[in-house]
């Protein structure tokens, strides 16, 4: 039998009338009804409970024989006691199906996802490693709200080179994630009696953080240029949340005139714009354009991610603050909680200052670039009467139809084949066009399962 010593939270009373046995048998029934043993869990040992509460073994045998023949217990010889699986509770609680997020299917073309099975998970052990080495007893306090200093100066560097940015590793806040971020914006914009936020219109759909901080949406439309400035000039809002590198999720880059026509917006309103650089790095089919942030770093928040370039899982984002903003916002992100995990951020700072991050992406880069070369490939083939729009660059394809599709049943039907797919409709907030449009998701699947998906997609469309 394992060494393992398994903790009870059992006390016996030896002056008590009840006898001692009685007392036993009756906290371990309590503590299985109410749940708090749970059925299958394990037990400890008659010799580790006898010797932990003080009393004699075959005292605890006899509790446990008693509690095996009223099914609570399951002893096997050999093997440690447990709680037997279908012990007696008081209740099982009815938990709410889990959100979207955690629903995987074989073939994903949703997107938001990368590659998830391509985590660096060595490279980062041993980044890991480093990063421990580096820290000194303090590091392991509560530290800055902002973040620990050498990711903050990894990633100064790291921006300013890769994307333009002009960044003093003060103006740098850690977040978990853009989804964290998200709530200390508002509440910071709402501080400054911001009350009107632009949102690309179709965007990036997670509008209920903005909402639920106190900010009223102006939806402001998206062409083939991007976001569009002359209406965004027209309405009442004082700042705009915009993904100029690759439109989430029309895939569109914001062109030139238009960050031009963006910067004098901003100055003149006097504004704010936040800038989601959610998978800047992944251009294909060439440098990517830098961040709008260099453009105007006094009044462009710039919001980055672990989530795609490394993995969801990190829940580690950063953003560049211009200094009229910076201690709004580390008050909101002090109110809300204490920050990010310390020892992920000293193993992400040397992951990136190692030149791990950069390596890691420039093989993504080429991975993505050839699925989405076999997607597109697929499509001219299987489905030669849409349009696929967007630039070269990010992690899925925007492919119009010229009608509409029975949208609902199609997502069913792929759902049933182990498929998730989305359409454009539900990233609007006003009304979506007629016809239909497929976002699809190369990054999760290798050019083979690309090919069959897609066929297997058509037939669901089709039929
Ligand atoms: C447009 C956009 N911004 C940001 C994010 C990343 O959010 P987070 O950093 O919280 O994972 C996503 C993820 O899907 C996204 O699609």
């Amino acid at each position: 039998m394992s060494s393992r010593h398994t903790e009870l939270l059992i006390t016996v009373d030896r002056q008590a009338a009840e006898p001692m046995r009685t007392q036993l048998e009756r906290q371990l029934r309590d503590a299985v009804r109410s749940g708090a043993l749970r059925p299958g869990g394990e037990l400890p040992s008659t010799r580790d409970l006898a010797r932990h509460l003080g009393i004699s073994r075959p005292l605890v045998m006899e509790a446990y024989t008693q509690l095996e023949a009223e099914g609570y217990v399951a002893l096997r010889q050999g093997a440690a006691p447990r709680v037997a699986d279908a012990a007696p509770q008081h209740h099982r609680p009815k938990f709410p199906p889990e959100s979207f997020i955690t629903a995987y299917y074989r073939y994903d073309f949703r997107p938001g996802i990368p590659d998830l099975s391509t985590f660096p998970s060595a490279r980062w052990l041993k980044s890991v490693e480093a990063g421990l080495k580096a820290m000194g007893p303090n590091d392991f306090g509560y530290g800055q709200r902002f973040g620990v200093w050498p990711l903050r100066q990894a990633l100064a560097d790291y921006l300013g080179r890769v994307r333009g940015v002009s960044a003093d590793p003060r103006q740098i806040l850690i977040t978990g994630g853009f989804e964290q971020a998200r709530a200390c914006l508002a509440l910071a914009l709402r501080r400054r009696n911001i009350t009107h936020l632009a949102v690309e219109e179709p965007g990036y759909a997670n509008y209920a953080t903005w909402v639920a901080n106190g900010l009223t949406l102006v939806p402001i439309p998206v062409d083939g240029d991007g976001i569009d400035v002359a209406a965004l000039a027209a309405s009442p809002a004082q700042a705009v949340l915009v993904t100029p590198a690759h439109q989430s999720p029309t895939g569109v880059v914001l062109s030139g005139a238009r960050r031009l026509a963006l910067v004098n917006w901003l100055r003149a309103r006097n504004g704010f714009a936040i800038e989601d650089d959610y998978d800047g790095e992944f251009r294909y089919d060439r440098a990517p354009v830098g961040a709008l942030q260099g453009l105007a770093p006094d009044a462009v928040v710039y919001a980055g991610t672990a989530s795609k370039s490394l993995a969801p899982a990190l829940r580690m984002g950063w953003m560049v603050v211009p200094p009229a903003l910076l201690s709004a916002l580390e008050y909101e992100a002090l109110l809300m909680d204490y920050g990010q995990s310390r020892i992920d951020q000293h193993a992400l700072a040397h992951f990136i200052a190692s030149g791990e991050y950069g390596r890691h992406l420039r093989k993504m880069r080429a991975i993505y670039r050839d699925r989405r070369e076999a997607l597109l490939a697929a499509i001219r083939t299987d489905l030669p009467e849409v349009e696929v729009s967007g630039i070269s660059a990010g992690l899925h394809a925007t492919v119009r139809f010229h009608r509409r599709l029975d949208e609902p049943v199609i997502r069913e039907r792929a759902s049933r084949r182990d498929m998730g797919v989305t359409f454009l409709r539900r990233h609007y907030l006003g009304t979506a066009p007629e016809a239909s449009t497929l976002l699809l998701s190369y990054a999760q699947m290798p050019e083979r399962a690309l090919r069959t998906a897609l066929r297997t997609l058509v037939g669901l469309i089709e039929n």
